[in-house]
Protein backbone atom coordinates (compact mmCIF):
# COMPACT_ATOMS: atom_id res chain seq x y z
CA UNK A 1 0.00 0.00 0.00
CA UNK A 2 1.33 3.62 -1.01
CA UNK A 3 1.92 6.02 1.45
CA UNK A 4 -0.66 9.11 1.69
CA UNK A 5 0.70 12.28 0.10
CA UNK A 6 1.35 14.64 3.02
CA UNK A 7 0.95 18.68 3.17
CA UNK A 8 4.35 19.88 2.44
CA UNK A 9 5.94 22.14 5.61
CA UNK A 10 7.70 24.51 4.06
CA UNK A 11 6.62 27.35 1.99
CA UNK A 12 7.71 26.77 -1.95
CA UNK A 13 9.32 29.16 -4.48
CA UNK A 14 7.12 32.11 -6.64
CA UNK A 15 6.09 31.28 -9.80
CA UNK A 16 8.69 32.06 -12.77
CA UNK A 17 8.99 33.01 -16.22
CA UNK A 18 11.63 30.58 -17.62
CA UNK A 19 12.87 31.01 -21.19
CA UNK A 20 14.27 28.01 -22.94
CA UNK A 21 17.35 27.42 -25.60
CA UNK A 22 16.24 28.28 -28.97
CA UNK A 23 18.16 27.06 -31.65
CA UNK A 24 17.26 29.42 -34.90
CA UNK A 25 17.10 27.90 -38.42
CA UNK A 26 15.43 29.15 -41.43
CA UNK A 27 13.99 26.07 -41.78
CA UNK A 28 11.90 25.87 -38.51
CA UNK A 29 13.07 26.87 -34.86
CA UNK A 30 13.88 24.12 -32.03
CA UNK A 31 13.40 24.34 -28.33
CA UNK A 32 14.29 21.66 -25.62
CA UNK A 33 14.12 21.21 -22.48
CA UNK A 34 16.59 18.60 -20.29
CA UNK A 35 15.16 17.44 -16.70
CA UNK A 36 16.74 18.86 -14.17
CA UNK A 37 18.88 21.03 -16.57
CA UNK A 38 16.82 23.92 -17.85
CA UNK A 39 14.00 23.57 -15.19
CA UNK A 40 14.52 23.67 -11.23
CA UNK A 41 13.32 20.12 -11.32
CA UNK A 42 13.49 16.60 -12.75
CA UNK A 43 10.39 15.57 -14.56
CA UNK A 44 8.96 12.05 -14.35
CA UNK A 45 5.46 13.25 -16.87
CA UNK A 46 4.36 14.95 -19.69
CA UNK A 47 0.90 15.71 -20.76
CA UNK A 48 -0.84 18.27 -22.61
CA UNK A 49 -4.18 20.13 -23.18
CA UNK A 50 -5.74 20.30 -26.42
CA UNK A 51 -8.93 20.75 -28.69
CA UNK A 52 -9.92 23.26 -25.96
CA UNK A 53 -13.58 24.90 -26.74
CA UNK A 54 -13.22 28.45 -26.43
CA UNK A 55 -14.15 30.59 -23.42
CA UNK A 56 -13.28 26.62 -20.96
CA UNK A 57 -10.81 26.89 -18.45
CA UNK A 58 -8.45 24.17 -17.01
CA UNK A 59 -7.04 23.47 -13.85
CA UNK A 60 -8.90 24.72 -10.99
CA UNK A 61 -6.51 22.97 -8.53
CA UNK A 62 -3.00 23.08 -6.64
CA UNK A 63 -0.36 20.34 -5.94
CA UNK A 64 0.88 19.35 -2.06
CA UNK A 65 4.35 18.31 -3.43
CA UNK A 66 4.17 18.11 -7.72
CA UNK A 67 5.92 20.78 -9.27
CA UNK A 68 4.81 22.17 -12.99
CA UNK A 69 6.08 23.75 -15.81
CA UNK A 70 3.81 25.02 -18.09
CA UNK A 71 4.27 26.00 -22.02
CA UNK A 72 1.89 27.45 -24.74
CA UNK A 73 3.29 24.50 -27.03
CA UNK A 74 1.26 26.66 -29.83
CA UNK A 75 -1.00 29.15 -29.51
CA UNK A 76 -2.09 31.13 -26.54
CA UNK A 77 -3.69 31.50 -22.81
CA UNK A 78 -3.24 32.44 -19.67
CA UNK A 79 -2.43 31.05 -16.31
CA UNK A 80 -3.35 32.43 -12.84
CA UNK A 81 -1.37 31.25 -9.79
CA UNK A 82 -2.81 31.82 -6.50
CA UNK A 83 -0.38 31.01 -3.46
CA UNK A 84 -2.99 31.75 -0.72
CA UNK A 85 -2.17 34.99 -0.42
CA UNK A 86 -1.82 36.71 -3.61
CA UNK A 87 -2.49 36.23 -7.35
CA UNK A 88 -0.83 36.69 -10.41
CA UNK A 89 -1.64 36.16 -14.07
CA UNK A 90 0.86 35.22 -16.98
CA UNK A 91 0.45 35.06 -20.30
CA UNK A 92 1.82 32.75 -22.19
CA UNK A 93 2.17 32.69 -26.40
CA UNK A 94 5.87 31.36 -27.06
CA UNK A 95 6.92 28.08 -27.75
CA UNK A 96 10.56 28.47 -25.72
CA UNK A 97 8.99 29.90 -22.98
CA UNK A 98 7.34 28.27 -19.79
CA UNK A 99 6.06 29.65 -16.31
CA UNK A 100 7.43 27.39 -13.01
CA UNK A 101 4.88 26.24 -11.53
CA UNK A 102 5.83 25.54 -7.77
CA UNK A 103 3.77 23.00 -5.58
CA UNK A 104 1.31 24.47 -3.00
CA UNK A 105 0.58 27.06 -6.08
CA UNK A 106 -3.25 26.84 -7.17
CA UNK A 107 -3.51 27.77 -10.82
CA UNK A 108 -6.74 28.53 -13.44
CA UNK A 109 -5.77 28.51 -16.94
CA UNK A 110 -8.23 30.32 -19.28
CA UNK A 111 -8.33 32.81 -22.01
CA UNK A 112 -7.29 29.52 -24.31
CA UNK A 113 -6.48 30.66 -28.50
CA UNK A 114 -8.47 28.40 -30.99
CA UNK A 115 -5.63 25.45 -31.87
CA UNK A 116 -3.82 26.02 -28.48
CA UNK A 117 -1.67 23.30 -27.14
CA UNK A 118 -1.03 23.50 -23.42
CA UNK A 119 2.16 21.72 -22.58
CA UNK A 120 3.54 20.68 -19.15
CA UNK A 121 6.14 18.94 -17.52
CA UNK A 122 5.55 17.40 -14.11
CA UNK A 123 8.20 16.31 -11.53
CA UNK A 124 6.20 13.13 -10.26
CA UNK A 125 3.79 10.55 -12.10
CA UNK A 126 0.07 11.32 -11.57
CA UNK A 127 -1.48 10.90 -7.85
CA UNK A 128 -4.66 11.85 -7.19
CA UNK A 129 -3.63 12.51 -3.30
CA UNK A 130 -1.63 15.16 -4.26
CA UNK A 131 -4.32 17.60 -5.97
CA UNK A 132 -6.09 20.00 -3.34
CA UNK A 133 -9.14 20.68 -5.69
CA UNK A 134 -10.93 22.88 -3.28
CA UNK A 135 -9.72 25.94 -3.12
CA UNK A 136 -11.03 26.61 0.65
CA UNK A 137 -8.92 23.44 2.05
CA UNK A 138 -6.07 25.02 -0.48
CA UNK A 139 -6.25 28.14 1.39
CA UNK A 140 -6.16 26.88 4.76
CA UNK A 141 -3.42 24.61 4.11
CA UNK A 142 -1.41 27.45 2.60
CA UNK A 143 -1.90 29.78 5.53
CA UNK A 144 0.05 27.68 7.85
CA UNK A 145 3.04 27.57 5.79
CA UNK A 146 6.08 29.28 7.31
CA UNK A 147 5.98 33.06 5.11
P1 LIG B 1 -6.68 17.54 -14.25
O1 LIG B 1 -5.34 17.51 -13.60
O2 LIG B 1 -7.83 17.97 -13.42
O3 LIG B 1 -6.62 18.45 -15.57
P2 LIG B 1 -6.41 20.03 -15.72
O4 LIG B 1 -5.58 20.48 -14.60
O5 LIG B 1 -5.74 20.22 -17.03
O6 LIG B 1 -7.76 20.67 -15.76
O7 LIG B 1 -6.97 16.10 -14.87
C1 LIG B 1 -8.13 15.81 -15.61
C2 LIG B 1 -8.34 14.29 -15.59
O8 LIG B 1 -7.26 13.63 -16.23
C3 LIG B 1 -8.45 13.72 -14.20
O9 LIG B 1 -9.50 12.76 -14.20
C4 LIG B 1 -7.16 13.00 -13.98
C5 LIG B 1 -6.68 12.66 -15.37
N1 LIG B 1 -5.21 12.76 -15.48
C6 LIG B 1 -4.45 11.60 -15.55
O10 LIG B 1 -4.99 10.47 -15.54
N2 LIG B 1 -3.10 11.70 -15.67
C7 LIG B 1 -2.47 12.90 -15.70
O11 LIG B 1 -1.21 12.97 -15.79
C8 LIG B 1 -3.26 14.10 -15.59
C9 LIG B 1 -2.64 15.47 -15.59
C10 LIG B 1 -4.63 13.98 -15.48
Amino acid sequence: MTEPIAAPTTRRARPQIIDLPRVLDARGNLTFIESGRHIPFTFTRVYYTYDVPGGESRGGHAHKQCHSFVIAASGSFDVVVDDGFTQERFFLNRSYRGLWIPSMTWREIDNFSSGSVCLVLASDFYEADDYYRDYDEFKRAAEKLPR
